[in-house]
C-alpha cells in the first residue's frame, strides 16, 4: 500500500556538510526500499516527506527518528497515497535559506501546508 509520511525535526549542529552526508545516506538507503521523497532544511529545521510502501516507510521512520543528528522528531502525517507527489528523487533536497526563510516554520504547519510548502519549493527548481 503506497503511503506518505511527513515529519519535522530540529537539527543538532549539522551544518551544510552534515546535510550532504545525510542526503548520501538517504539516497542509498531509500533506493533499495522503493522510497522517494524530499527534505527541506534551513539552519534550524528539517521538514521531510517520504513516500513508498507503508511497511518500508514505517521501518525507515523508526530508524530516522533515532538519529542523533536531529531532535524533536514530530510526525505531521502518515496517510495513504494514491500516487507519489515526489517520484523523481530517492531524496531531493531543498535549502530554504535561499528562499523565503521567515515562512518556514514546520511546527506551525498542517499536513496540507507542509505539502504545499514542499511542492512550492520543488517548483522553484531549487532541488539539489
Ligand atoms: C533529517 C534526516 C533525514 C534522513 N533521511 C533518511 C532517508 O530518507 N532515508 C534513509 O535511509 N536514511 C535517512 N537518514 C539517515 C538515517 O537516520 C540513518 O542514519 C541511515 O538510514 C543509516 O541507518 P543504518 O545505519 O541503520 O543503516 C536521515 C537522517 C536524518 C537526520
Amino acid at each position: 500500500m503506497l503511503s506518505r509520511l511527513i515529519y519535522f525535526s530540529e537539527e543538532r549542529d549539522v551544518g551544510v556538510h552534515g546535510v550532504l552526508r545525510i542526503l548520501d545516506e538517504a539516497r542509498a538507503g531509500n533506493e533499495a526500499e522503493g522510497i522517494t521523497g524530499v527534505l527541506a532544511f534551513d539552519r534550524r529545521w528539517f521538514l521531510q516527506c517520504l513516500e513508498g510502501p507503508r511497511d518500508a516507510l514505517t521501518r525507515k521512520f523508526l530508524t530516522i527518528a533515532r538519529d542523533q543528528r536531529h531532535s524533536g522528531v514530530t510526525l505531521i502525517a502518515f496517510e495513504e497515497a494514491g500516487a507519489r507527489l515526489f517520484p523523481d528523487w530517492t531524496m531531493g533536497a531543498m535549502s530554504v535559506d535561499t528562499l523565503d526563510r521567515d515562512a518556514f516554520h514546520p511546527p506551525s504547519m498542517t499536513a496540507a501546508t507542509a505539502l504545499r510548502t514542499l511542492r512550492s519549493l520543488q517548483a522553484t527548481g531549487a532541488t539539489m
